[in-house]
């Protein structure tokens, strides 16, 4: 039998309980022995709950006790969860986590010492919920230089401008449906600011490149500028705005960043709808290979993370390796890399206006809603960032031109 012992009792640690409680029969049988949960941490009482016979408020018991061979982290946040990690693998138990903010900040570190120890550090439930994606990435895919990885990796917006666009809903409606659901972040900025996905695309550049791309250098935007009007241009279009995260390799040369795109319909992640995932990753050998699945939430994701633990107990003492040194990737300045955008102008006269754009940005199709008469939206051919950039600040400040109201980038 092997004891293991779960940190965080929320929403993904309760789950992780009811999927071992659950197929605990199959569970045992893959796994080639018993899995008992010796003790679940957490700060809270939970007087009605069985749980509360194995609860426990402090992690020594947990550190100090030899018995429990794997600790499971499903606290979230990067402390105290950082130092319980690291000790407990110091002390040579295997950990698995659904932790995206520890695995992209501390990933290479403890990996390194889980090699050292022979033991492991499994996170395939921080990126993509339900999706096998790490794995996949580890185990599957090494034959391939990975030149791109594009997915819709946060659950919490793709709801929400899934629920925008069909049912018309305000965002804030529909935020508060996700949360209530178990899909949002405790802060649900890191959703909809796109801090998620891009640690998400951090921790998949990371495994694909085999060196640290570290999150804050990644250019990142969220949803929260995304209005109805602009869901109607984009339905216009017959497109859909999507927060999409993607790292590209290029010459020896990777760029990553996180931003709503208005995707075509022909594109694959246009039709991932709801709290569901997709990753596409682009390899040298294998071609285009495509990951689709629940995002977030309680069981998709208590699923991953069993998975793992089912693996940490099948490999105690070896070391599952993973192609993640310590050593950082220089990213490419975003400003430098190729570009798209739609953008919408509100003018003071639509013949000055269209004649401005045609100017500065070539021959442009224009969209124009019939419920929005005061402005305008066009697509831009694509260019270098920078370049299309200093194009709309001189738009933004032209004679003619009311304002820029939005600017969405196009693929
Ligand atoms: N808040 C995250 C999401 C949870 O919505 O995708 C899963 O990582």
């Amino acid at each position: 039998m092997i004891q293991i012992a779960v940190l965080g009792y929320g929403v993904v640690g309760s789950g992780v309980l009811e999927v071992l409680q659950t197929n605990r029969e199959s569970i045992d049988r893959r796994a080639g022995k018993e899995i008992r949960i010796k003790y679940v941490l957490d700060r809270r009482e939970f007087a009605e709950d069985p749980v509360s016979s194995i609860l426990v408020h402090d992690i020594e018991p947990i550190l100090n006790d030899p018995d429990v061979k794997v600790v499971v982290e499903v606290m979230g946040g990067v402390e105290p969860a950082y130092t319980f990690v690291k000790e407990a693998l110091l002390r040579g138990k295997s950990v698995v986590t659904s932790n995206k903010e520890l695995v992209a900040k501390h990933g290479p570190e403890l990996l390194q010492i889980a090699r050292e120890k022979n033991i492991n550090f499994l996170f395939e439930a921080s990126v993509g919920g339900g999706i096998p994606i790490i794995r996949p990435l580890n185990q599957s895919l090494t034959a391939d230089e990975i030149y791109e990885i594009t997915g819709i990796l946060n659950g919490t917006t793709n709801f929400i401008l899934t629920k925008m666009k069909e049912e018309g809903l305000p965002f804030e409606t529909v935020l508060k449906e996700a949360q209530d659901l178990g899909y949002a972040e405790r802060n649900p900025e890191a959703d909809v600011e796109g801090h998620d996905a891009c640690r998400k695309i951090a921790i998949l550049s990371s495994l694909a490149f085999g060196m640290h791309v570290d999150f804050e250098d990644i250019d990142t935007e969220g949803i929260t500028k995304i209005s109805q009007v602009d869901m109607a241009y984009a339905a216009k279009m017959d497109r859909e705005i999507k927060l999409v995260a993607t790292s590209k390799k290029k010459d020896h040369e990777v760029w990553a960043r996180v931003s709503p795109v208005l995707l075509h319909m022909d594109h694959p992640l246009s039709n991932v709808h709801g709290v569901f995932n997709a990753i596409y990753v682009k390899g040298n050998v294998i071609g285009d290979v495509m990951f689709y699945g629940k995002g977030a939430g309680k069981l998709p994701t208590a699923s991953a993370v069993v998975a793992d633990i089912i693996d940490a107990v099948k490999h105690l003492q070896r070391n599952i390796m993973a192609f993640w040194s310590t050593e950082k990737m220089e990213l490419l300045d975003i400003r430098h890399a190729p570009a798209q955008y739609f953008i919408r102008i509100a003018y003071t006269d639509v013949k000055v206006a269209m004649d401005l754009v045609e100017n500065l940005f070539g021959k442009v199709d224009f969209i124009q809603l019939k419920e929005a008469t005061d402005e305008i939206g066009f697509i831009t051919n694509e260019a270098i960032e920078n370049e299309l950039i200093e194009k709309i600040e001189k738009l933004s400040k032209s004679t003619g031109i009311k304002e820029v109201r939005n600017k969405i980038r196009v693929e």
